[in-house]
């Protein structure tokens, strides 16, 4: 990796370099890799909007960010189209000075509504999280929550509003999906959009994650390798997450990510904000540092920029790479739709 020269290092010598700011920890679906929906209304802790960032602090936070090298964000959730006049928050983050790359992370349900006007105010492209295209299975990773039609509508607005690339996250659950993926990529197959197949993890304490539940990505390859020939495709950037291959006879590329069987934690940049403004430095945190407090108390850009360094700087997470010692046993990490994905 380049380091360049005053770069802010964590504690591994990583740089920081992504920022994923979740706008918003309530969703329309209940995914049971995610916001199971057996899980009891407040058990989920949803925060009162108060609590919730404003845009104008998350423009001002994401500036200093940037400033410490930042330049990729995602936006996220939850899900963050239930966040009203999202595109505004879209304008300010993509004027801001350094930043070259917003994406964001949908399940798309209202995506045909606000495509075009994200658009507009300068969203890059969109990730879109679909499980499967079989209604019913459909139904049972979604807790019965919206449909295929209409996530389908909003992969087609997405591109004809140019955010592209495409990608949409598939996460496999043993027994629940992986029977339907085969169909889910003939489907975009031969389409500018790619899929990626996600080992489901255990983020989180809710969807009471067990290994079987994984599919690994080996067994994903052998599976499609079985219908289509892959060829590796080189990485877009070092320490990306998915690992690329290409269908040999030209019709598109898919990626695997293989956060449990092969952690990537060694090249991981990214710093994850949640909507009430703490600064969580791994998916697998259980603690963070708020930025919320010091921000309406008062704290000028330095004093908080230099929160956000000495909290990168002391970062040894690599949960993933270590989940297996029963010393990092943790029973309260917090949840993907509170933090984002
Ligand atoms: P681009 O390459 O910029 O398109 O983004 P990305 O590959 O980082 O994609 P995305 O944010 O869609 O991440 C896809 C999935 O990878 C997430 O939903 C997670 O399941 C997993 N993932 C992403 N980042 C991390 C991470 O830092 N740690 C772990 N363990 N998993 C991650
Ligand atoms: N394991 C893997 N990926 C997950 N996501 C949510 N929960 C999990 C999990 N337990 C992914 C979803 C979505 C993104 C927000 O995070 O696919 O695309
Ligand atoms: Fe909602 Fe995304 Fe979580 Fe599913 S994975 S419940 S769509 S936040
Ligand atoms: Fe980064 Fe934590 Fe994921 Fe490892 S487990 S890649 S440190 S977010």
């Amino acid at each position: 990796m380049n380091k360049r020269e005053n770069e802010l290092l964590d504690h591994f010598g990583r740089p920081l370099r992504d920022l994923r700011i979740s706008v918003m920890d309530r969703c329309n679906f209940r995914c049971p890799y995610c916001m199971p929906e057996e899980a009891p209304e407040p058990d989920l802790n949803f925060l009162e909007s108060p609590n919730r960032l404003r845009f104008a602090e998350i423009i001002r936070l994401t500036s200093i960010f940037a400033n410490l090298g930042v330049h990729k964000l995602r936006i996220t959730g939850g899900e963050p189209l239930l966040r009203k006049n999202l595109y505004e928050l879209v304008a300010g983050l993509s004027e801001l000075p350094g930043i070259n790359d917003v994406a964001l992370t949908t399940n798309a349900s209202l995506l045909e509504r606000y495509a075009e006007s994200l658009g507009q105010a300068g969203l890059g492209r969109v990730t879109v999280s679909l499980d499967s295209l079989d209604p019913k299975v459909f139904q049972l990773m979604t807790g019965h929550r919206g449909s295929v039609e209409l996530v389908l509508a909003g992969i087609e607005a997405a591109l004809a509003a140019g955010l592209t690339p495409i990608k949409i996250n598939v996460v496999v659950q043993r027994g629940a999906n992986d029977h339907t993926l085969l169909e889910l990529l003939e489907y975009f197959r031969g389409t500018e959009i790619i899929v990626r197949l996600i080992e489901y993890m255990d983020v989180g304490n809710l969807n009471h994650w067990k290994p079987e539940n994984t599919v690994s990505s080996v067994d994903l390859l052998e599976l499609i390798s079985n219908k289509w020939l892959l060829e590796p495709v080189e990485e877009n950037y070092h320490g990306e997450v998915a690992q690329r291959w290409a269908y040999a006879d030209g019709q598109g590329e898919i990626g695997l990510i293989s956060s449990v069987s092969e952690p990537f934690c060694g090249s991981c940049t990214r710093a994850r904000l949640s909507s009430d403004g703490v600064l969580y430095n791994c998916l697998f945190a259980t603690q963070g540092l708020d930025l919320r407090s010091p921000m309406r108390e008062g704290a000028s850009d330095d004093e908080l920029a230099d929160m956000i360094s000495e909290a990168w700087r002391i970062r040894r997470d690599r949960y993933s790479e270590v989940r297996n010692q029963a010393s990092v046993a943790r029973s309260n990490k917090v949840e993907m739709y509170y933090i984002g994905g």
